[in-house]
Formats: C-alpha cells, sequence, structure tokens
C-alpha cells in the first residue's frame, strides 16, 4: 500500500500550513528561546539565522524532494535513490535510523507539549476556585507530568484518525495565524515593561566572540534541524502526499520563513519577559551568569508575564496563549507519528488507525519512562536526537542526495514541477550545492563536536 492511501493535500496552502505545522511548534516557543538564551543571545540568533539559510532551507528542500520522489515511507523513499543493491540498502537504513529518530524524538516531544495543556488548564482551575489543582498542574511532577502527557498523545490520535487533509490540514490552516498574532501582540505588551530592553539588547546585539564557540555552533545547527523538522523522515513522508507539479523551492521558502518568523517572534516575547520577571524579582540567571532551570524556563516567564496583566484577562490570555501553544505541539507531532506509521502501513497489513495507534501507544510508553527517570533521561534525549541523530541523518540524506541519486532522476523531478526553469541559477546550484557545500559544512559543525 502506498502512503498515499491516505491523501494527498488538498491544496498548494493545505500542504503549506501542514509543513509549517510540523515545522512551528514547542521547538519555536520552548526550544529557540531557551536554546538562545543559553548560549549567548544574539550570537545564537546570527549563527542560527545564517543556519538556516545555508543548510536549514536546502536540506529542507532535498528532504521533500527525496520523499515526493519516492512516494513512500523514509526507509523505502532513500533506498529509492540507489542504483545498486549495496546503495539501496545504505540509503534504506538511513531512512530506518530516521524512523526511529522521529519515533524518540515524540517521547521529550510529548511530555513538553503536555507541559504547554496543563499551563492552559490551569488558569480554568484557577478562575474555578481550585487552587490545589491549578498548582499541581504547574508543579512539574512525575504525576502531572505522566497525566499530561497521556493526555497530549490521546489528542495526537484523535486528530490523526481523521485522516491528512480533514485532521492535520484542517488544524493547522485554522490556527496558525491565530498563534501568530499572538506573539505579536505578547512582543508589543512586553517591550512596554520596565527591563524590556535590556533583553532585547541581549537578544539582539551579538558578542561575536560567541559566533565560533563550538558549543554555539552545534546548538544552533540541532536547532536548525529540529525546527524544520529536518532529519526525521516527517518532511519526506509530507513531501510523499505532494504531487510531482509543485514548486519545491517556492513552498520550502514560504515555511522556512514563517518557522523562522515565529522563533524570532517567540525570543522577541520570550527574552525581554525574561529580564522583565528579573526586575520584578524572580531568578532567572544563576550567580555565574547561566540560566536558572532552562528546561522550565519558559514556564517561569510566560506565566509572570500574564500575571502582570492583572484581572480576568490575565487568564483568559494565558489560556489562549497555552492552548494555541499545545496545538502548535500538536500539529508537530501528528508529523511525527506519521513517520513510523508510514513505515508500518506500507510494511505490514496493519492498517493506518491500528498502525498510528500502535506508535502512539509506544511513544506513550518510552515518555512515561522518561518521565520517571526525568532528571537523567530527558535531556539526554534531547541531545542525542536533535544533536546528534537529526545533522549525522541530514548528513545522510545530503550525500544520498548529491551523490547516489542519478543525476538525470534529479534533474527530471526537477523539471517536473510547474513553472521551473531548470536551467535557472537557482535550480542549476541547488543539486550541486547539497551535494559539495551541504555535506562539507555539517561535517565541519560535527567536527567541532568531538574535537572543539
Ligand atoms: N519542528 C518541530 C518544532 O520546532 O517544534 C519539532 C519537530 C517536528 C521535530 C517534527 C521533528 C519532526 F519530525
Amino acid at each position: 500500500m502506498s502512503v498515499k492511501s491516505s491523501g494527498q493535500f488538498s491544496s498548494r496552502i493545505g500542504f503549506i500550513m501542514a509543513a509549517a505545522g510540523s515545522a512551528v511548534g514547542v521547538g519555536n516557543i520552548w526550544g529557540f528561546p531557551t536554546q538562545a538564551a543559553s548560549h549567548g543571545g544574539g550570537a545564537f540568533l546570527l549563527v542560527y539565522v545564517l543556519l538556516i539559510i545555508v543548510l536549514g532551507y536546502p536540506m529542507l528542500m532535498a528532504e521533500l524532494m527525496v520523499g515526493r520522489h519516492g512516494q513512500s515511507n523514509p526507509a523505502d523513499a532513500m533506498g529509492k535513490l540507489g542504483s545498486t543493491s549495496k546503495s539501496r540498502n545504505i540509503g534504506k537504513a538511513i531512512g530506518f535510523i530516521s524512523i526511529v529518530t522521529a519515533t524518540l524524538i515524540c517521547t521529550f516531544y510529548s511530555i513538553l507539549s503536555g507541559w504547554f495543556i496543563s499551563f492552559a488548564a490551569a488558569p480554568i482551575a484557577e478562575v474555578m476556585g481550585q487552587p490545589t489543582i491549578a498548582n499541581w498542574m504547574t508543579d512539574f511532577s512525575v504525576s502531572r507530568n505522566l497525566v499530561f502527557t497521556v493526555i497530549f498523545m490521546a489528542l495526537v490520535v484523535f486528530v490523526i484518525r481523521q485522516g491528512v487533509q480533514k485532521g492535520i490540514e484542517r488544524w493547522s490552516k485554522r490556527l496558525m495565524p491565530f498563534l501568530l498574532l499572538m506573539l505579536i501582540a505578547g512582543a508589543i505588551y512586553i517591550l512596554t515593561q520596565a527591563g524590556a530592553m535590556e533583553g532585547v539588547k541581549a537578544l539582539l546585539i551579538p558578542d561575536f566572540s560567541r559566533v565560533t564557540d563550538p558549543d554555539v555552533l552545534v546548538g544552533a545547527l540541532g536547532q536548525t534541524f529540529f525546527s524544520l523538522s529536518v532529519g526525521t523522515g516527517a518532511m519526506m513522508v509530507y513531501g510523499a502526499y505532494l504531487n510531482q507539479q509543485e514548486n519545491i523551492g517556492k513552498l520550502t521558502a514560504y515555511v522556512t520563513l514563517t518557522d523562522t518568523t515565529v522563533a524570532f517572534l517567540a525570543a522577541l516575547m520570550v527574552i525581554p519577559a525574561m529580564y522583565v520577571a528579573q526586575h520584578n524579582g524572580v531568578q532567572i540567571f544563576a550567580d555565574d551568569g547561566s540560566l536558572l532551570n532552562s528546561d522550565t524556563l519558559v514556564f517561569t516567564v510566560l506565566p509572570a508575564l500574564f500575571d502582570s496583566i492583572g484581572g480576568i484577562s490575565q487568564y483568559v490570555l494565558a489560556m489562549v496563549f497555552f492552548t494555541l501553544m499545545a496545538i502548535a505541539g500538536l500539529t508537530s507531532a501528528i508529523s511525527i507519528v506519521e513517520v513510523p506509521t508510514s513505515y508500518i502501513v506500507e510494511k505490514t497489513t496493519i492498517n493506518r488507525n491500528k498502525a498510528s495507534l500502535l506508535v502512539s501507544a509506544v511513544i506513550t510508553i518510552l515518555a512515561s519512562v522518561i518521565v520517571f527517570n526525568f532528571d537523567a533521561l530527558f535531556g539526554l534525549i534531547i541531545t542525542l536526537t536533535t544533536e546528534r541523530a537529526q545533522p549525522l541523518i541530514a548528513l545522510g540524506i545530503a550525500i544520498f542526495m548529491g551523490w547516489v541519486w542519478h543525476r538525470d532522476g534529479l534533474l527530471s523531478a526537477i523539471a517536473q514541477q510547474d513553472g521551473v526553469d531548470e536551467n535557472s541559477f537557482f535550480w542549476r546550484v541547488w543539486p550541486t550545492y547539497v551535494k559539495f557545500i551541504c555535506p562539507l559544512l555539517i561535517s565541519v559543525i560535527i567536527v567541532q563536536l568531538f574535537f572543539g
């Protein structure tokens, strides 16, 4: 059974919304500001934006192209690029590793998204005069984490069972614009508060001495691929839903731009909010200048921001904001669950509904193991998947697309797209760029990790 059995995107805007829905998520609002705050603010932002342009955008295009060409799950899509049985098997292995990586990413992702749901529910409990429940919802206990992780995964299953067009597209299309508006309003509001300017400076003025810091480089590379969902097979699966005529260069540009704008707006809201909170007596930094509790930073800073608004509107705004965030997490998690699901559906006789249920059950069990061993596992899995596996898989994809995929095949895939002149500068340069420059850049940064 082909991946098509679950449907194609009904429209171009539907695809953009769904791919942007995969890209925009907890990584933008939780990950990016936290990473920027702990890696020197402006220096991180500068390196990140550069990496998005020189690696994120071309590699996202590569993944979509490979997925559309393969019209199948990531393992087979990668395998189909090879012309010998050896290269096919290596391709399949890389694709398979991306499926495992996606599954592991979804474990910590569901915990994080669960936090957003509980922070959306807490103001309701508060308004209903249930402070004990509200406190439990915001206290990061094992029981709270467990309950909301399960709730989040149940929501994922619920949406996925409605299929691609009805489920993913509809949700993404309706809700993304709201999220953008709230971020803009939040950023504008926080900038009027005392202490905010220090945060704006921290975010916008780079300390150039940190730009070549291996920690900053490796962190920004991981964040680039994580934020664009590259190196997990998610975009290959979405590429398989795309018809051959769509211009991938343009679609990818929209997705990349949306994702980067949301990350930037989130940082413009969260980082000044950190300094405002500090100004109001909340401890954000340790004595050595490092961040206290970076995992939960956003959950200290944003509630403090809403508190400062006061009145009933603080509860409404907090609820709406955290709900939108949970939904952004949902559209991303859906794209992750699609990765192993597409593999199971195509490789076994298990149907789509059962496969997504099975995948979600496995993810929920693994996430529960992390919840019970939070200190040991949470950060470890994040580092292993986003900073190690995703860049290595992206390296594999670049090498395969550049060196293994027969040039004629790639060129004809490019030429089939509507409105594309395959002899234009852009389309002549991109394959060569992915062949030589992308592997080189990724390798240089990975080497920094081990020897820097
Ligand atoms: N890009 C998502 C985010 O920034 O929150 C996370 C993500 C989604 C990573 C899908 C990987 C993936 F396959």
